[in-house]
């Protein structure tokens, strides 16, 4: 198959037809299939839902002499925190856990940094002027918005395949309304990059002029491997601590993809100083989060060990479907010369990118053959792609069978949005 960037206006022409005679055959098949977000599909609910089973005895709600059906233990329940400081790599002293959402501790941390200051605020966020954020672009949507939500300006820094471009982060941090940033720093969503040792050293090390500065570590795939063995990760909280950067992160991760998303358990790690200034504040809105999960979770996940063993079952199920994803883009899309993706080791994503002002085309085009995917520029701050060329795949929900429809109508729709961009030069 010839690229298309090398075909004759003859040959696209010809090229056109054909795809587009595929695009109308896939829609009158009305499809309705959904690679949007990254939800565990049935088959992982299904393997994890015996964790409703571990409570047998009234003893089984009593951990280290705390009744968890109770109130009390405001940053959660002794055995919870060690387990997740193992997983970590933390003190379990440094551990807050939460409810089903890290999300909402993320939202928490900030909105309490706006309308009371963090450690080191001169005064509550709300009363600064101008403040800024760094979003590492390609990132979280959802991160953007929270951040997007409160005001802030998001200030869009580059990925490099080690992460976020530290020259510019490097700079950016000069300014003293800068007062935080975003990060996935394992399998980032959605390009699957680990961040380098050096990024992570550079980033650790890191002098901002804003003395609250909040460096935002999302641990979300720290155990979700699709391949392989484990990749350790190193303990950011002290690498922070190793520069004199003790207070300055806040690290995020839950059990949203290990058991189920919505009834899993979250935590935060941060320095002991944070802890105790955050948990006064918490006090106010919470006498105690849900440790009935807790528990459950720490009778069904028991230790790191026994958690790594859970995520190579769930990677027995990812692994198959993400591959399914990518060698389909291998086979139909990589002779055409019209996109790259990621071939991610972990994670819950492959990122595609698209030739320049395709991506809206390519996923206006999937939505009229019943193929629901993430918005075009959702990945990106306000939700502008300034080349509107990337595209988050997510493979995990639908069944195998499913996926590789939906691949397929994806691979008509970006080849059809292709010869459109190039016949129109
Ligand atoms: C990077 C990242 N962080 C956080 C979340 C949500 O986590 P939780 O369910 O713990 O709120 C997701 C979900 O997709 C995510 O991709």
């Amino acid at each position: 198959m010839t690229a298309y960037p090398k075909m004759t206006r003859e040959e696209l022409q010809k090229e056109y037809a054909a795809v587009s005679q595929k695009f109308q055959k896939l829609k009158e098949q009305g499809l309705k299939l959904n690679m949007a977000r990254g939800k565990p599909g049935k088959i992982q609910l299904d393997m994890v839902s015996d964790i409703f089973d571990v409570f047998k005895t009234p003893e089984d709600y009593v951990s280290d002499g705390v009744d968890c059906r109770n109130y009390g233990e405001l940053s959660g329940l002794p055995a919870a925190k060690r387990l997740f400081a193992e997983i970590l790599g933390c003190k379990p002293e440094q551990v807050f856990v939460g409810g089903n959402a890290s999300l909402q501790l993320m939202y928490d941390t900030i909105s309490k940094a706006v309308t009371h200051g963090m450690l080191h605020s001169e005064k509550p966020w709300g009363k600064e002027e101008h403040i800024k954020w760094l979003c590492p672009a390609p990132g979280y949507d959802r991160h953007f918005k929270v951040t997007e939500s409160f005001g802030f300006e998001l200030v869009t820094i580059p990925m490099t395949a080690d992460g976020p471009d530290m020259d510019a982060v490097e700079q950016a941090i000069k300014d003293s309304s800068v007062k935080g940033m975003w990060n996935v720093p394992k399998y980032s969503n959605p390009q699957g990059i680990v961040y380098s040792d050096e990024t992570i050293r550079r980033i650790a090390s890191m002098k901002p002029a804003a003395p609250d500065f909040m460096l935002m570590w999302d641990n979300a795939y720290c155990i979700h491997e699709l391949e392989g063995n484990f990749l350790p990760f190193k303990d950011i909280l002290s690498e922070c601590a190793k520069y004199g950067n003790a207070d300055m992160v806040f690290e995020y991760a839950s059990t949203s993809k290990v058991t189920l998303p919505g009834a899993g358990i979250s935590c935060m790690a941060c320095s002991e100083a944070n802890m105790a200034y955050l948990t006064k504040l918490m006090g106010i809105q919470i006498i105690s989060y849900d440790k009935v999960n807790q528990q459950r979770h720490v009778l069904y996940l028991k230790d790191r060990a026994h958690t790594l063993e859970l995520m190579k079952r769930h990677a027995g199920v990812l692994g198959p479907k993400f591959r399914a994803v990518t060698d389909t883009l291998d086979r139909e899309i990589a002779p055409l010369e019209i996109g790259s993706w990621t071939h991610p080791k972990g994670g819950y994503f492959v990122s595609f990118d698209g030739m320049t002002g395709t991506a809206k085309r390519t996923l206006a085009l999937c939505k009229e053959a019943g193929v629901t995917m993430t918005g075009a520029g959702a990945t990106f701050p306000y939700g502008v792609d300034p080349n509107d060329s990337n595209i988050r795949i997510a493979p995990s929900l639908p069944p195998v069978e499913e996926l590789t429809s939906a691949v397929a109508v994806f691979c008509v729709c970006a080849k059809m949005a292709a010869i459109e961009k190039l016949l129109e030069k």
